[in-house]
């Protein structure tokens, strides 16, 4: 089976090499000549958009997504999958794969009828669609791809990731598969969690440095990754158990507020989850007006 991948930059670059190494063949698209250049040079196959490729069965499309002005940027994502609808071919029973990182309805609201549009055919009945977010760290991105965590893959309708995990199973890892939504979603979560921690943990560094702890810290933070139940169980806050409660969290989170206020220390972690904290008491879905001339003002 041949398989394209468009964009041959962090991911599609690592991702190929970690099919490669499992016998698959591949060939990469990119409109940067320099990358094409340098993948053609390790004997590796690769093409510009606009020269002949083959029709494949399977195309994983890894371009850019930056944001821009606080909005999503899909160029580069809109040019590859106008090309890639053009070579579409029902009778190899084709699959189109996004992994460059979407917003929540993307793929369906955008991709599959922009796809539809270019090539004039049906999803399900001439072609599937996956949406695959990617996990792998820019600085190991070699070693993630060819040793995966896991794999989560978003499906158009049942079924339309069989073909995908089919070549995953070659390099390995759990295989979940959910919704377009889903996946689309888990990768913001995926992403925005690893934010929040380091956001956490580079304000609770601040603080230690006010009281002359800097040289400690390392070593508090370090057992707080022993001792605090959300570092050592991976479940732990994901179960919808309700709103945070108990005899220690709640009051302890208003205690510490106040005293940091008084001594003019900032988190704006903390003042967040205090303000999500009630949000989630009072079954709010939206977070309070925090402007000047708020109802409670
Ligand atoms: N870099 C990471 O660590 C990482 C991790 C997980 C997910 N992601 C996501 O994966 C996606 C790709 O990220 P990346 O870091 O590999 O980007 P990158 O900038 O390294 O690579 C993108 C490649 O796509 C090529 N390209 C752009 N337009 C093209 C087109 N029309 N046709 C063919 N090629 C085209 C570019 O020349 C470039 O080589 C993004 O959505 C990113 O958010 C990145």
């Amino acid at each position: 089976m041949k398989i394209e991948i468009v964009g041959a930059g962090v991911v599609g670059s690592a991702f190929g090499r970690a099919l490669i190494s499992q016998g698959a063949n591949i060939q990469w698209v990119d409109s940067n000549p320099d990358r094409v250049q340098d993948l053609r040079n390790q004997g590796l196959h690769a093409t510009l958009p606009d020269e002949n490729a083959d029709p494949c069965s399977l195309y994983f499309l890894c371009v850019q997504t930056p944001t821009i002005r606080g909005e999503q940027e899909r160029t580069a994502l809109r040019e590859s999958l106008a090309r890639v609808a053009t070579l579409l071919r029902p009778e190899l029973s084709p699959t189109v794969v996004i992994r460059s990182t979407i917003l929540p309805g993307t793929s369906r609201d955008w991709a599959i009828p922009y796809i539809e549009h270019v090539s004039g055919l049906r999803r399900n009945e001439h072609f599937k669609f996956v949406y695959y977010p990617e996990f792998l760290r820019e600085k190991h991105a070699a070693a993630d791809a060819s040793a995966p965590r896991i794999h989560l893959l978003g499906e158009c309708e049942p079924g339309h990731g069989d073909a995908v995990a089919k070549i995953l199973a070659d390099i390995g890892g759990p295989v979940v598969r959910v919704s377009l939504e889903a996946a689309e979603l888990q990768k913001y979560i995926h992403n925005n969690f690893n934010t929040l921690k380091i956001g956490f943990f580079n304000e609770m560094r601040r603080v230690a440095e006010r009281l002359n702890l800097t040289a400690e810290t390392e070593a508090i933070f370090s057992v707080t990754s022993q001792s605090a139940e959300g570092m050592w169980n991976p479940a732990y806050g994901t179960r919808d158990w309700g709103p945070v409660s108990g005899n220690c969290l709640p009051k302890d989170l208003e205690a510490f507020l106040s005293w940091m206020r008084s001594r003019d220390l900032v988190s704006p972690l903390l003042e967040g989850l205090s303000m999500s904290s009630s949000m989630e008491s009072t079954k709010q879905n939206a977070l309070p007006n925090l402007g000047k001339g708020s109802s409670s003002d």
